[in-house]
């Protein structure tokens, strides 16, 4: 199914981008000798320097973007976090924090914030953004909602050697390019990218890659022999491994859209989850629109696990967002007014209901809690733990 036909048309502006990084695909689609796989493809239309969605100017988050996130919903999100953070903090003689992916940066503004009013700041709390445009956003966020805070915030630009603290990320492994696979009658391919001179479209190969056998195997267990498109995401697992290599002590929280494996690679999923974002449309083709719209595919959260337990990482809670922010106390954070406004009530009983309700984003997001080197038992992830699943 495909709703491009009623997206609207990019301006002369977005068009002229576009252009460009059409021709630098076509580019590399010729060097590489006629195809890329859709790995190389979704990175380059997210990541390009200054042309890919992620790295050009466009504003993407929020409602004059493409699509919206939680700490873009509501700061009860990230001042619900923060109450999971400073459980870690306890247990902790440094406090850091390194969030990945930071967006417009309003989540690490709000998690400082946060902290101060609670006495519970971080010594440094660290971003790394893969997008030099974003990066400078979050520093306008930063000198601009906390001026004071700003010398506890730095940029990396890469995963540090060694790190105790706090990790997160919410929304990244969603934006991290995933390998397309299809099974027809019993044959496993990988679909890559090819130019038919005029347009870009979808092919078939040989897997790319030794270790996507594996998973392909995998997947053909649990699907059997059915027709089948779908996504593996090895970015995210070898993203992962970095951070486990790096962590003394300390926890990572990924929140993301996904699922275990047994439902993410369920026969009757059969046409994969990538999705596209274009000015808040979602539809499933990512062969247009070239750095003008965000590409996603969702969080096969048993592969993290998996990566997880290799990397020596203890699996301490997956849970559903909403669990995660009802043991976080969101509730309670509305109640602290004194001089309780009824307009803002209204307005955070609202924002609680979009990131909890199950039809909203309370089911469809996951909180992943990894550990190493905690003595004692985070109490507020237990509620709604779902291992078993993974
Ligand atoms: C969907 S946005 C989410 C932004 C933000 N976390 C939020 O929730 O609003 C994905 C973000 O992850 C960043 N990103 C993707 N892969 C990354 C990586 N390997 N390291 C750091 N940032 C990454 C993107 O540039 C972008 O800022």
């Amino acid at each position: 199914m495909t709703f491009s036909n009623t997206l609207p048309a990019p301006d002369s502006i977005a068009q002229q981008y576009q252009d460009q990084l059409f021709a630098v695909i076509q580019q590399h689609i010729t060097d590489a000798g006629g195809k890329i796989t859709f790995a190389d493809y979704m990175n380059l239309c997210l990541y390009y320097p200054g042309l890919g969605y992620y790295s050009a100017g466009s504003q993407k988050l929020g409602q004059q973007g493409d699509f919206t996130t939680a700490p873009e919903i509501s700061p009860l999100f990230a001042r619900t976090l923060s109450c999971h953070i400073r459980d870690v903090f306890q247990q902790l003689e440094q406090a850091n924090i390194l969030e990945f992916g930071a967006g417009s940066g309003k989540m690490a503004a709000d998690i400082l914030k946060e902290l101060e009013n609670k006495q519970y700041l971080p010594e440094r709390y660290y971003i790394i953004e893969a997008s030099a445009d974003l990066r400078q956003r979050q520093q306008h966020t930063v000198k601009t909602m906390i001026p004071h805070l700003v010398d506890k915030v730095t940029w990396l630009d890469k995963i540090p050697e060694n790190f105790v603290g706090v990790v997160l990320a919410n929304e990244v492994c969603d934006a991290m390019p995933v390998h397309s696979l299809q099974f027809e009658a019993g044959k496993i391919s990988e679909r890559y990218i090819e130019n038919d001179g005029q347009q870009l479209q979808w092919c078939k190969g040989e897997l790319s890659q030794p270790h996507l056998a594996n998973r392909a195997a995998e997947i053909q267990s649990l699907i059997g022999d059915c027709d089948y498109l779908t996504e593996v995401n090895l970015a995210a697992e070898g993203w992962l491994a970095s951070i486990a290599d790096c962590l003394q002590q300390g926890t990572i929280f990924i929140i993301d859209y996904g699922y275990p494996q047994v439902t993410y690679y369920h026969p009757q999923r059969t046409s994969g989850s990538l999705m596209c974002y274009y000015q808040h449309q979602g539809h499933d083709n990512p062969l247009i629109l070239q750095g003008l719209q965000d590409i996603t595919a969702h969080v096969d959260f048993t592969a993290l696990a998996q990566t997880a337990i290799d990397n020596g990482l203890e699996v301490t809670s997956f849970q559903s967002q909403a669990d995660f922010l009802l043991a976080g106390g969101i509730t309670e954070l509305t109640l602290s007014h004194d001089d309780a406004d009824e307009l803002l009530m209204l307005q955070q009983a609202s924002e609680i209901k979009r990131l909890t309700l199950p039809a909203e984003m309370g089911e469809t997001f996951k909180v992943l809690t990894l550990c190493r080197n905690l003595g004692q038992l985070l109490p507020r992830i237990q509620l709604g733990d779902r291992r078993y699943s993974l």
